[in-house]
């Protein structure tokens, strides 16, 4: 247990230290065979709290873009749930292949949030992302291109680590495309600790956006 402790320790140190787009897939395609074991150890809430707000605005029966989806562990929450036509992208394709594998997917394709996406105007009726508006992942930058494939009136259901959020540009480009009338905030939770055991100090908030 305690090798598995050092194991998922360095597995963050590397993902959080990440130093380019590059250097960051290549983290993300040595920790997909372990992934979904070694993150039972940090537990389940972020998905969890997601998934809720997922189901809150969400049909099942609606074209969903998962934006990060890695493994498809949300895909895992959402089939069982009637959702049946999901699109996964994420810049690890080893990543994506254990996403595949759990055939909840309609497609996989592997694409980089902050990068022009290959998708066309107004592709998805709704998008969610979870656990990928953190450090040294998907950048505010990203907001843009996944506005543009949600068509108006879509729902984007997003996590963000609050230090991230209020200090790393964030909420400054949120709120700049909400003045700019490109979406606007329906909903958000309460900030919360996604990892209440193993990373007590961490916080994160959920927010519901819809595209105008
Ligand atoms: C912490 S994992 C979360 C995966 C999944 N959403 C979940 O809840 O289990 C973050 C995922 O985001 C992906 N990711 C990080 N930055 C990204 C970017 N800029 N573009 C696309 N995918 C990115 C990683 O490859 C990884 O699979």
């Amino acid at each position: 247990m305690e090798d598995r402790g050092k194991s998922l320790s360095h597995r963050l140190d590397r993902v959080y230290g990440a130093t380019d787009v590059g250097d960051l897939e290549a983290a993300y395609d040595t920790w997909a065979e372990s992934y979904d074991s070694d993150v039972n150890q940090l537990g389940h809430l972020i998905r969890t709290v997601s998934t809720g707000y997922i189901g809150r605005y969400i049909p099942p029966d609606s074209k969903v873009l998962d934006a990060g989806a890695g493994t498809g562990l949300i895909g895992s929450y959402l089939k069982p749930m009637g959702y049946h036509d999901l699109t996964a992208i994420d810049l690890s394709s080893e990543m994506l292949k254990h996403a595949e594998a759990r055939n909840c997917y309609h497609a996989t394709y592997r694409m980089v949030l902050g990068e022009a996406l290959d998708f066309g105007t107004d592709s998805f009726d709704h998008c969610y992302a979870v656990g990928v508006f953190t450090e040294g992942h998907a950048p505010a930058s990203a907001f843009e291109e996944l506005i543009r494939v949600i068509r108006p009136g879509g729902y984007f259901v997003f996590s963000i680590r609050d230090d991230v959020y209020r200090e790393g540009g964030y909420r400054l480009r949120m709120d700049r495309l909400e003045q700019q009338g490109s979406w606007k905030v329906i909903d958000q939770s309460p900030v919360f600790q996604p990892y209440p055991e193993a990373h007590p100090d961490v916080r994160s908030r959920v927010f519901v956006y819809q595209v105008i």
